[in-house]
């Protein structure tokens, strides 16, 4: 007959091997009592303890609480186990040795990094945002920014007309975000310093430079004494601070009918000046318009392309890019 020392080790053998092959609560919820329950082997040894001769009975009592007190931890740490996810896998047969799915990242768009850039920019020369709508009345994105009906300058935006209408007005998809010079003019007084951003949309074929919804930021700032100087050094603070203080730009001549006179900002790029933004003084008329004396007040306004912006922040070709979802190029920009 063996020993008790060598019975219990051949059931804390046993007791351990069955242990590791336990896969779920219930099971081991049986092994517990098996092992150390109040009818286990262990505990009717430690009953027993008056059969076992005096001189080892205290030697035995201890080794029993021992091993009891073990396979209690065994117990508690597999008991764990079972309550954090992966043990409950194990439970449903699921193999927890396949390698995972890879979790992708979502990353911000260029163009919302840009804009963001953008209007923060624009907020440390002292510009506020706000959002307008973008369908538009041709009132507001036309008419009031002096561009009437058979004006040749209509050309330059060809336009989205939408079926539906609002007060007996059609309405159009805003070429430009001009138009919230208006809206913002009617509402509030100056002094003003805005920043616009949106969709713009313009009914023209698609190539490297130009798509048919992009985003502009408008800027508006009406004042006394607001004077060319102020928005050229606008301009060059934001070009600057954008680029880089290396950044070559070039303000010259353009047209625009809400803006006299007007201009337009363009960036070196690739070899050639690549046009960002349009700009200006605001018209007079304008500002009488809103009810205020353009002898008094004054202001200057600009409309940034942001995909062009874009463009230049990170060297980047072809505009049409930024609109083929190919998670290829998207994935190229953190935020
Ligand atoms: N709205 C003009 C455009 O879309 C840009 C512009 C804005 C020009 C403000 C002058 C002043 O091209």
């Amino acid at each position: 007959m063996s020993t008790i020392n060598e019975q219990l080790d051949s059931l804390k053998t046993e007791a351990l091997s069955s242990l590791n092959n336990i896969i779920n609560k219930e099971e081991l919820m049986m092994w517990r009592t098996k092992y150390t329950g109040r009818s286990s082997a262990l505990s009717s040894i430690l009953k027993n303890l008056k059969d076992v001769p005096q001189e080892k009975r205290k030697e035995i009592g201890l080794l029993v609480n021992d091993i009891k007190k073990n396979l209690e931890l065994l117990f508690k740490d597999k008991d764990a186990s079972f309550d954090n996810k992966i043990a409950n896998e194990i439970d449903r047969n699921i193999d927890i040795s396949l390698p995972g799915l890879p979790v992708r990242n979502g990353s911000l768009h260029p163009i919302t990094i840009a804009l963001n850039k953008t209007l923060k920019v624009l907020s440390q020369l002292g510009f506020s945002s706000i959002e307008g709508p973008e369908a538009e009345t041709s009132h507001y994105n036309f008419d009031s920014l002096r561009i009437p009906d058979d004006h040749p300058a209509r050309d330059m935006w060809d336009t989205f007309w939408l079926d539906s209408s609002f007060n007996n007005e059609e309405l159009l998809l805003r070429t430009h975000t001009s138009p919230m010079q208006i809206r913002f003019l009617e509402e509030n007084d100056p002094p003003i310093r805005i920043a616009v951003p949106g969709k713009c949309y313009r009914y023209e074929s698609t190539d490297a430079t130009h798509e048919w919804m992009m985003h502009q930021v408008e800027i508006l700032a009406i004042d006394k004494n607001v004077s060319i100087a102020n928005l050229k050094a606008t301009l060059q603070s934001f070009a600057y601070e954008m680029f880089g203080s290396d950044a070559k730009i070039m303000l010259r001549n353009s047209y625009f009918p809400f803006v006299e006179p007007g201009v337009e900002m363009a960036v070196f790029f690739r070899g050639e000046w690549l046009e960002v933004m349009g700009a200006g003084m605001v018209h007079p008329d304008i500002i009488s318009a809103a009810g205020y004396d353009p002898n008094v007040y004054s202001g200057f306004a600009a409309g940034m392309g942001i995909e062009r912006i874009a463009m230049l922040l990170w060297d980047i070709d072809d505009i049409r890019y930024f609109y083929q979802n190919d998670l290829r190029f998207l994935k190229k920009f953190k935020n």
